[in-house]
């Protein structure tokens, strides 16, 4: 049986001999091969780490050569362990015939054969499945209350101009309405007319005058996105969230309109037995506007639950869920649409806070810093 000898010289000429048995005797061993053990056999001659022909000529060969000669043998033995490697794996296919796999012995279409055979005794790839956002859920929930009530959903730019934000949606230049929403400003616009200049929305009320710039009335439309604010992240607030705007402008449309439709998509979405309440507010938008309220789901209005005051409420009985009101006619006037004629109304709402809200999730932060361990309880 052939056994990896010390060469005594390390000359190309005895080289070449060496490499030479070697590679016959591989030869000759693979085709011994017969079966499964034969061929576990065969590997663990070659291959194993402990004492196999590789580790061999490793030791008795490249780590033994002299300094001169080191990169020669070096390449040679990489040549090896690849040749080796090779007929060793060509040997493992079950399915191709022996004298097939003598024929190709050292072809490549070996190695290809082997790589791109389907073993399906092989254990499956885990693939997890994903599931959908929690705020995004809920947004999707939220936009389908509106669409089976015949609204369809328009979008908007994120960096949004001074004018779509603030202007067109009745805060004048300076007005101090505009400090009541911290606004991320994108730098360097200083050189452009005040109108033009660059933020990101604060609010998603600009598709309002967006959808009204391109579209006459009759308008029904929801307007779920992004809005960012200059607020420093705690357990309730975050510089990025989500809202849902809505947009309702027609021939007389009422007050009573904005409450029936409002009242209606709150027992969608958090049960038929929650009431609804509506106080005084400003928006320079909306005139009149409201706050609308909703009876706390968590502890059913009571503001206790199990005897300990409910959190969610803060003991009120009473969630404060939107913002709302009937459009101020000084809008219709940026978007050409005559007030005497059309009136309408619009309400919009914090998707993350709704999220925490039907989840009772304590930390708004959790949505955002991407844990998977959190994300995966909703799928
Ligand atoms: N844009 C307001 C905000 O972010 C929310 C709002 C209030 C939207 C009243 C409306 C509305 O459309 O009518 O604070």
């Amino acid at each position: 049986m052939y056994s990896v000898p010390k060469l005594k010289s390390f000359s190309e000429a005895a080289l070449d001999k060496a490499v030479e048995k070697l590679l016959a005797t591989l030869k000759t061993e693979s085709k011994a091969v017969k079966n499964e053990e034969d061929w576990k056999a065969f590997r663990d001659r070659w291959m194993a780490r402990k004492n196999g022909v590789l580790t061999q000529i490793n030791d008795l060969w490249l780590k033994a050569s002299p300094k001169d000669s080191k990169r020669d043998v070096g390449q040679r033995v990489n040549e090896i362990k690849a040749k080796v490697t090779e007929v060793v794996e060509g040997r493992q296919i079950k399915g191709i015939s022996r004298a097939a796999v003598d024929s190709l012995e050292f072809r490549d279409s070996v190695r290809a054969e082997v790589t791109q055979r389907l073993d399906i005794t092989l254990p499956g790839i885990r693939r997890p499945l994903g599931a959908e956002h929690p705020v995004i859920k809920t947004m999707h929930e939220i936009v389908s209350v509106f669409r089976n009530l015949g609204y369809s959903v328009q979008e908007g730019p994120v960096i949004e101009t001074d004018y779509y934000n603030f202007e067109a949606l009745n805060f004048p230049p300076n007005h101090p309405a505009r400090d009541t929403q911290d606004t991320l400003f994108i730098a360097r616009q200083e050189s452009k007319p005040q109108r033009e200049r660059l933020l990101l929305r604060t609010h998603t009320s600009p598709v309002q005058i967006r959808t009204m710039e391109k579209m006459k009335p009759p308008i029904r439309i929801v307007i779920p996105g992004v809005v960012h604010r200059n607020d420093p992240p705690d357990a309730s607030h975050s510089p990025m969230f989500h809202q849902i705007e809505g947009l309702a402008v027609d021939t007389n449309i009422t007050f009573c309109d904005l409450k029936g439709t409002l009242d209606h998509a709150m027992k969608a979405l958090f049960g038929s037995s929650v009431k609804t309440s509506f106080r005084p507010s400003f928006f320079p938008f909306t005139e009149p506007s409201a706050e609308m309220l909703v009876s706390c789901f968590i502890c059913g209005g009571s503001g206790k639950r199990n005897s300990e005051p409910c959190r969610p409420c803060k003991q009120t009985g009473w969630i404060e869920i939107l913002g709302c009101g009937m459009v101020d006619p000084n809008v219709y006037a940026f978007v050409d649409y005559d007030p005497r004629k059309v009136s309408g109304f619009a309400f919009g709402m914090g998707a993350d806070r709704i999220a925490i809200l039907k989840y009772g999730v304590d930390d708004i932060q959790l949505f955002f810093n991407g844990d998977v361990r959190f994300l995966e309880q909703f799928g």
